[in-house]
C-alpha cells in the first residue's frame, strides 16, 4: 500500500488551520474554539483559543459514556512486585473521581499546582487524571531524582499538595520516597499544605499529623460516600501540566503543556503516526516522570480509547530478558514504545533472542524507539528477531509528540537506518548554520523548527517567558531551536547527530552536565571541573567528571573522587548514573577561557580530534590523555 504521508503532509502545509480544525473534531469540546490558531496571543501564538474542554473528560468519561465502560483502560504490571492490576474505564473513572474528590476537599481547584512524586504504580496515573479533572496543574517528578531536585521543582511550581508513595522498588533495593519528600519540603521555602501518600506494603512510612493523608483511606472514604466530581471546564490554552526538564544550568525548565492543543495532537498521533486503533493495547515502557510517560503511557492511549500498560520493572533482571515478551503475550500488546537502551540491555543478555520464541507475540505489530539515537545495529537486531517494523522517532519533552517519524499509520515509507524519519504534519524542519542561514541538503547544522510550533508543543516555560525566548527563540529569529544538530537528506529524512548544548542522554534520560558541574564545584577540594558525556555501550552516553583540585590539597585523590561521586548522587539522584571522576592537573581552555569539553570528549571516546587553534596551552591535552588512559578511558 502506498503511504499517504506525502499527501497528508502537503495538506497540512497548504492549509494548517483547516488541517488542525479537522483533527480537532476528534476531541469533545465543552464550548467550541473561536479560532484554530491565534498568532497574536502568547509568545508565538496559541492553539484553539476561546474553547473550553477537559482532558480527563476526553480520556475517561466520554469512553465510559460511549460504550467502553467495561473495556480495560489501564493494566498495571509490576514485574518487580509480581503483581498485575487491571482497571476498566468505569473503574478508572471511579478511582479518578474519588481522588479528585479528596483533592477538592483539600481546596485544590483550577490552576492550583500539584506535584506527583511517585513510582510506576496505577495511582500515579489516577493522580494525573484527577488533577486534570479539577483543572489543577500537575507536575510529575521522576522518582530517581534526589530531594534537592524535588525541592527545586517545589520551589518553582509552588504546589498546594504533593501526591507521593511510601517507596519505589528498584531491582537492587527498595527506595524510601517519604524521607526524600520530607527532606525536599524542608529544603524548599514553599511548603505544600498537604501530602497524600500511597502506603505500599513493601515499605510503609510514617505520616506527619496535620499534613499527610493516607491515600487509600481518603479515597475509600470518598467512594463509600458516593462522591461525585464533575470535570471542570478549562480553557483550551490553560496548562494541563508542567514537566521539568534539564536545561543548561542546574535550574530545570518547566515545560508547559496546554489542554486543547495537546489533546488534538495526541489523538491524531495514535492513528496516523502510531497506527493504533481504539480498543487496542498500547504499551510505552517508560516512566510517568518523563514526557514519554505523560504522552504515551497516560494521555494518548486513553484519549484514543485504548488499553494502556503501565510497567514497573526493567527490560532485564525482572526477572530476565524475556520480561517484555511476557508482558506483550499476557496483555495482548499491539505496539511497544521504549528507548533503544532497553533493547541494548536485552540484546546484551540474550544476544540470540532466545527468549522471544517462548512467547506468543501474534498480536504485536510495531516497535517504537525514541528518547536517544537508535543505533542501526540495535534496530536491525530487533527487526530480525521480532519480525515487526521498528520505528525510530525523534521528539523532545518540549514537543510532547513526535517531530519526525516513519508514519506507520499513514503507511510506511522506506526505512533509512540511522534516521528517525520524516517531519510530521505541523513541523517544518530547517537546517541552519551558526549564522542562521539555511544549508544545502546533506550538510550538518542546527536543526530548527519554523514557528509557529504545532499543537501540543510548549507555549512557553512556567513563569519564565524570558527564558523561553532565550533558550529557544532568540538565536534563530522565526524558528524554534531544538539544540540538536542534524542533517536533512534529499528525500526529507532527518538524521539527528548530537546535541549542540551541554545536555547528555544517559539511558534515554536527559541530563544536564552543567547541573552536575554545579554540584562538583560545591566540593571543598575542587577548584575547577568539567562534566562530559562519553560513549557507553549500554546507555548511549555516561557522564564523566574531570576535576582540578585546589592548590595544596594533600588528601587521597580517590577519596575525593568518591566523595564527588556521592555528592552528585545525593544532589541530583541515582538517575544521573554518575560513576566516574578523574582528577586532572588543569582544564584545557581557549584563550578566552572557554573549557574545551568537545575535545576532551573526543579523547575519551578515542575519536579523531584536532588541536583547537584557540587553545591556551596544548600540553594540557596530553596531560588529560594520560590521566584518562591511567583509568582505562580512551585506550
Ligand atoms: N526511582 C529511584 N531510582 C531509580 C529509578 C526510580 N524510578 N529509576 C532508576 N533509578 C536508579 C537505578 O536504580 C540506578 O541506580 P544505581 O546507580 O544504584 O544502580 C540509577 O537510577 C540509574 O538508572 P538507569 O539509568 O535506569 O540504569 P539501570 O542500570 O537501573 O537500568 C536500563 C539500565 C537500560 C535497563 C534502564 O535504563 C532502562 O530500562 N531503560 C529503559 C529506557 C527508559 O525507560 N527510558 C525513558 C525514556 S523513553
Ligand atoms: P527528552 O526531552 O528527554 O525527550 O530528550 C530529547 C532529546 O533526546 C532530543 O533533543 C535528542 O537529543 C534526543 N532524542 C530523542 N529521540 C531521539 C531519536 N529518535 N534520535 C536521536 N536523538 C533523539
Amino acid at each position: 500500500m502506498q503511504s499517504r504521508y506525502h499527501q497528508v503532509y502537503a495538506d497540512w502545509k497548504r492549509d494548517p488551520d483547516a488541517f488542525w480544525a479537522e483533527a480537532a473534531r476528534e476531541v469533545d469540546w465543552f464550548t467550541p474554539f473561536e479560532k484554530v490558531f491565534e498568532a497574536q496571543s502568547g509568545v508565538y501564538g496559541r492553539w484553539f483559543p476561546g474553547a473550553t474542554c477537559n482532558t480527563c473528560y476526553n480520556a475517561v468519561d466520554r469512553h465510559v459514556a460511549g460504550g467502553r465502560a467495561d473495556q480495560l483502560a489501564l493494566i498495571h504490571d509490576s514485574a518487580i512486585a509480581g503483581t498485575v492490576r487491571k482497571f476498566t474505564y468505569a473503574e478508572l473513572k471511579r478511582e479518578v473521581v474519588a481522588l479528585a474528590s479528596v483533592l477538592k476537599n483539600q481546596g485544590i481547584g483550577k490552576g492550583d499546582r500539584v506535584i506527583i512524586y511517585m513510582p510506576m504504580i496505577a495511582e500515579a496515573a489516577f493522580a494525573m487524571l484527577a488533577c486534570a479533572r479539577l483543572g489543577a496543574i500537575h507536575s510529575v517528578v521522576f522518582g530517581g531524582f534526589a530531594a534537592r531536585e524535588l525541592a527545586t521543582r517545589i520551589e518553582d511550581a509552588q504546589p498546594k499538595a504533593v501526591i507521593s508513595a511510601s517507596c519505589g522498588i528498584e531491582p537492587s533495593r527498595t527506595i524510601a520516597y517519604k524521607p526524600l519528600l520530607d527532606e525536599a519540603i524542608e529544603l524548599a521555602s514553599h511548603k505544600p499544605e498537604r501530602c497524600i501518600v500511597v502506603q505500599r506494603e513493601q515499605l510503609r512510612c510514617d505520616l506527619i499529623e496535620g499534613r499527610d493523608i493516607d491515600y487509600a483511606d481518603a479515597v475509600a472514604r470518598e467512594k463509600a460516600a458516593g462522591a461525585n466530581v464533575d470535570c471542570v471546564a478549562v480553557a483550551s490554552t490553560d496548562p494541563l501540566y508542567v514537566l521539568y526538564t534539564s536545561g543548561t544550568t542546574g535550574q530545570p525548565k518547566g515545560v508547559i503543556r496546554d489542554n486543547g492543543g495537546h489533546m488534538v495532537m495526541l489523538k491524531w498521533s495514535m492513528d496516523n503516526e502510531f497506527g493504533i486503533k481504539p480498543g487496542e493495547v498500547f504499551w510505552a515502557a517508560s516512566d510517568v516522570g518523563w514526557v514519554v510517560g505523560h504522552s504515551y503511557i497516560v494521555y494518548a492511549p486513553l484519549l484514543h480509547g485504548c488499553t494502556t500498560v503501565m510497567f514497573e520493572g526493567k527490560p532485564v533482571g525482572t526477572p530476565d530478558a524475556g520480561t517484555f515478551w511476557r508482558v506483550i503475550e499476557q496483555h495482548g500488546v499491539a505496539a511497544l514504545f521504549t528507548a533503544p537502551t532497553a533493547f541494548r540491555a536485552i540484546k546484551g543478555q540474550d544476544p540470540k533472542g532466545e527468549f522471544i520464541p517462548k512467547y506468543d507475540l501474534s498480536k504485536f505489530r510495531t516497535l517504537f524507539l525514541a528518547g536517544e539515537r537508535a543505533d542501526p545495529e540495535t534496530i536491525k537486531w530487533a527487526e530480525q528477531r521480532l519480525g515487526v517494523p521498528v520505528i525510530d522517532h525523534w521528539w523532545q519533552t518540549e514537543t510532547g509528540a513526535p517531530i519526525t517519524q516513519n508514519p506507520v499509520g499513514l503507511g510506511m515509507l522506506p526505512v533509512k537506518y540511522g534516521s528517525p524519519g520524516v517531519p510530521m504534519p505541523g513541523y517544518d524542519i530547517r537546517i541552519l548554520n551558526d549564522a542562521g542561514h539555511e544549508v544545502p541538503n546533506g550538510t550538518l547544522g542546527n536543526v530548527v523548527l519554523k514557528l509557529p510550533l504545532p499543537p501540543a508543543c510548549l507555549p512557553t516555560l512556567w513563569n519564565a517567558d524570558k527564558r523561553f525566548h532565550q533558550a529557544y527563540l532568540d538565536e534563530f529569529p522565526g524558528f524554534y531551536k531544538t539544540a540538536d544538530a542534524g542533517i536533512l537528506d534529499d528525500d526529507g529524512y532527518l538524521f539527528v547527530m548530537a546535541r549542540t548544548d551541554d545536555i547528555i542522554n544517559v539511558a534515554g534520560h536527559r541530563l544536564s552536565t552543567g547541573a552536575m558541574e554545579e554540584v562538583l564545584a560545591e566540593h571543598p577540594d575542587v577548584a575547577e571541573c568539567a562534566v562530559i558525556g562519553i560513549a557507553d555501550e549500554l546507555k548511549g552516553q555516561s557522564p564523566l567528571g574531570l576535576v582540578v583540585l585546589n592548590a595544596g590539597v594533600a588528601r587521597d585523590r580517590s577519596a575525593i573522587e568518591k566523595e564527588a561521586i556521592a555528592l552528585v548522587r545525593d544532589r541530583i539522584g541515582p538517575v544521573a548514573a554518575f560513576k566516574t571522576v578523574v582528577t586532572i592537573k588543569r582544564l584545557p581552555k581557549t584563550r578566552s577561557g572557554k573549557v574545551l569539553r568537545g575535545t576532551m570528549q573526543k579523547i575519551a571516546d578515542k575519536e579523531e580530534w584536532k588541536m583547537p587553534a584557540t587553545i591556551d596551552d596544548p600540553a594540557i591535552l596530553d596531560e588529560i590523555t594520560e590521566a584518562l588512559k591511567a583509568r582505562g578511558i580512551g585506550v
